[in-house]
């Protein structure tokens, strides 16, 4: 039984939240939770909780006035890759463009050869020191991507490794394959150079990679440096047909119509968004489609145009919020840190934004049934703030106030 907190933020309800919605959290202040095999079985006011049998001989703990959230839901990430990209960052801040650096041959293709470098176990250990972090800072499932690989024996060496990782430590890792992220430098170089890759990863990768169980979701850059509208809607209906559920990379750095393109194929999500038009709103709102918005990347490369969270809401799409954790764009594992951003620079209300980074989120991986609110009958996914009231979350920043996580009623982070 878990109880004396100051707050219990439940996102109890349907899921998912649109509109208004968004900022019903379903705050109890002296709230108890009760959980079983890894599984909350009450949730309700302390006094009432403390009535149930099963609590007679429940261990308890005690939270001491702090706030307990449901674990985060941390949809986009770019968790196996080999090294930083730090030398970019360095030029990003003297002047040189994102777009640029690629165009030279540095960007994802450079993260690309680095990978490609490494060996399986250096990947391995490395994603494991990025798991820890994003427990500690009260991340209990995310969404990893596939793309810094783009030929075969390295895509699917990702892949397995994000499988082998959801099996051996205590984060759930839902698997995305990426291949479309560029055209890598190989094909580059002569006309049929683009054919050729769309070709391999239509004819051999996606079947491979269904086959074999490795991925969830087909993803694609759709982005005038990687590909085409046309392109890329030849990606996602192949990963279609092999199961493979889209997500898009969609008006990130310029508007290719991906986000369209995304909602008439039913795609569980499209990501970044800063380039939005009107009628992509629109279309958004009325389609069941997730809006997930990743303000670390404005942050990280110092753009000022960041997506427009607050028409998205109030149209009513279903916004969610992520690290979009990689090398190039936003090397940061922290949700509160997205919190703090998506609070300053999107102007979501605190209460908005954890709907988006827990509810918005699992829905948009199709786990609302299973995570991201505090209900009786969902997995014990949570987080815990040393905090004594929910806005203090995104409040402090630069800073963890994460104390404790728990995943399947596990606990896999405290603070000593
Ligand atoms: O989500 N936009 C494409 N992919 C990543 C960035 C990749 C990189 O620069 O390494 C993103 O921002
Ligand atoms: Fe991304």
């Amino acid at each position: 039984m878990i109880r004396g907190a100051s707050q219990v933020v439940t996102v109890s309800g349907r899921a998912p939240r649109r509109g208004k919605a968004l900022a019903d959290i379903g705050v109890l202040r002296d709230g108890a939770v009760l959980l079983r095999d890894g599984v909350i079985s009450a949730v309700g006011p302390a006094a009432k909780i403390d009535k149930l049998k099963e609590s007679k001989s429940a261990e308890v703990l005690d939270l001491d006035g702090r706030v307990v959230l449901p674990g985060f839901v941390d949809s986009h990430t770019h968790l196996i890759h080999a090294a930083s990209r730090a030398e970019e960052y360095e030029l990003k801040i003297q002047g040189a463009g994102y777009e640029e650096i690629a165009r030279k041959g540095g960007g994802i293709l450079n993260s690309v050869g680095k990978l490609r470098a490494a060996t399986a176990q250096e990947l391995k250990s490395r994603a494991r020191m990025f798991l820890e972090r994003f427990a500690e800072h009260g991340t209990t499932t995310i969404e990893a991507k596939s793309g810094y690989g783009l030929d075969v024996t390295s895509e699917l060496r990702i892949l397995s490794l994000h499988k082998e990782l959801d099996a051996e430590q205590p984060l759930e890792i839902v698997s995305t394959f990426l291949g479309a992220h560029v055209v890598p430098a190989e094909y580059r170089n002569k006309a049929s150079g683009r054919r050729d890759y769309l070709r391999l990863l239509e004819q051999e990768l996606i079947p491979e990679v269904a086959e074999n169980g490795l991925a969830e979701y087909g993803d694609v850059f759709c982005e005038r440096s990687a590909f085409s509208r046309a392109e890329s809607r030849q990606v996602l209906l192949a990963g279609k047909k092999h199961g493979l559920r889209p997500r898009v990379h969609a008006e990130q750095l310029s508007n290719t119509g991906a986000t369209r393109l995304g909602i008439e194929l039913g795609a569980a999500s499209c990501d970044h968004l800063e380039h939005l038009k009107p009628a992509d709103i629109r279309a958004l709102a009325k389609s069941d489609t997730a809006a997930t918005l990743l303000p670390g990347c404005d942050f990280h490369l110092g753009l000022k145009q960041y997506a427009p969270a607050r028409k998205l809401i109030d149209e009513g799409s279903i916004v969610a919020l992520a690290t979009d954790f990689n090398p190039g764009t936003s090397p940061t594992l922290s949700m509160p840190m997205v919190l703090s951003l998506a609070c300053t620079q999107l102007r979501m209300t605190p209460a908005e934004a954890i709907t988006a980074a827990t509810l918005n989120a699992a829905y948009s991986l199709g786990r609302d049934r299973r995570i991201g609110s505090i209900e009786a009958g969902k997995q014990a996914d949570l987080a815990v703030f040393e905090v004594a009231d929910y806005r203090e979350i995104p409040y402090y920043f630069g800073v963890n106030t994460c104390w404790l996580t728990m995943k399947r009623g596990e606990v896999v982070h405290m603070r000593d």
